[in-house]
């Protein structure tokens, strides 16, 4: 027997005070300049994580935001799942730290989806919450990108940071919540986007990344648009991976979304990996971007290549 649909009922984030700008990395040697990174990707600065600023405390603070939003206490927590590519430790999980510094008293798992992390994990937890399994779902997307990155390469130095955002799922009241979610991979392009196994950094085939994925975000958008029933004229916001503005602009031309609708915050923290999707989502509901009965798209794509997304019917 289905319980009825699962909304986001707070959100959250955190991001470290470290700031890393173009003109940081020009001086650092990088090979790249302020005027290329913001005309080829919109990216000005990214956070970058300091000692302290571990993946499960950035995700931490994401979370304890995201249970406050809600005007819930951990206690209430059910599950908790994080989504995360750069987890502080091989074992055991990040989530568990999370669990402990967040006080939460619940089963806690990562989800390893790289940039589609959090959309996957999203759609996860709200199945937990429609099943009446849990009442209460905390998902985090946190990341600590800059510890698996090159400090001199320039094809991803100057594109990722750290940062994490978080929602809390729980049963929709009035006809809001999750209406469509769709999922895939491609695994046969995996050499595209990687840390390869014994290496500390990744390594990226940009150009071929960029075209994959601006295919992969109108194709996985119009299925979710499609199994909601609803048209991408209908969307009020899109929350996509923060990747490159260029990937933005053309997957809105393409699923015919106005740019306008999108919700851009890249020029500050660059490509924040499982963490971009709720990072933006919670600048977007801080602005006032987003109402109550509104169509809410979001779309998460990268590494594997992995992809998924979600419409939503923002409120209860
Ligand atoms: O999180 C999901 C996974 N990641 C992504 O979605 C990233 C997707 N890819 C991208 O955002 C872009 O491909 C990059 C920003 C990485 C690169 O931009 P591009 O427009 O695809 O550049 P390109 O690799 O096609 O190179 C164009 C030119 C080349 O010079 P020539 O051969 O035309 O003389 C490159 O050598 O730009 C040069 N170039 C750079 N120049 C200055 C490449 N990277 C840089 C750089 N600074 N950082």
């Amino acid at each position: 027997m289905s319980l009825g649909r699962a909304a986001v009922v707070g959100c959250g984030s955190a991001v470290p005070q470290g700031r890393l700008t173009n003109a940081d990395l020009e001086r650092r040697g990088v090979g790249s300049t302020d005027e290329w990174i913001v005309e080829r990707t919109g990216i000005r600065e990214r956070r970058v994580a300091g000692p302290g600023d571990t993946t499960a405390a950035l995700a931490t603070a994401a979370g304890a935001g995201a249970i406050k939003e809600a005007g819930l206490t951990p206690d209430d927590i059910g599950f908790l799942v994080l989504a995360t590519t750069t987890p502080d430790q091989v074992l055991p999980s990040t989530s568990t730290a999370v669990q402990e510094m967040l006080g939460v008293r619940c089963g806690a798992i990562d989800v390893s989806a790289a940039c589609a992390g959090f959309v996957y994990a999203l759609g996860m937890a709200a199945s937990v919450v429609e099943s009446g399994r849990s009442d209460n779902v905390l998902v985090i997307g946190a990341e600590t990108l800059t510890r698996i990155v090159d400090p001199l390469d320039r094809g991803t130095a100057i594109l990722f940071g750290d940062g994490a955002g978080a929602v809390v799922m729980a049963r929709a009241e009035d006809g809001g919540g999750l209406l469509s979610w769709d999922t895939g991979c491609d695994g046969s392009l995996t050499s595209l986007l990687e840390v390869p196994a014994g290496e500390a950094y990744m390594r990226m085939d940009g150009s071929e990344v960029f075209r994959k994925a601006v295919r992969v975000v109108v194709e996985s958008g119009a299925a979710a648009l499609a199994s909601a029933g609803v048209a991408a004229a209908d969307i009020a916001l899109f929350v996509p991976h923060q990747a490159n503005v260029r990937i933005i602009s053309a997957a809105c031309d393409r699923l015919g979304i106005p740019f306008e609708r999108a919700f851009v915050n890249i020029d500050r923290y660059g490509n924040t990996s499982a963490a971009s999707v709720p990072l933006a989502l919670h600048e977007a509901v801080e602005c006032g971007r987003v109402a109550d009965g509104d169509l809410v798209l979001l779309s998460g794509f990268g590494a594997g290549m992995a992809w998924a997304s979600a419409v939503l019917r923002w409120g209860r």
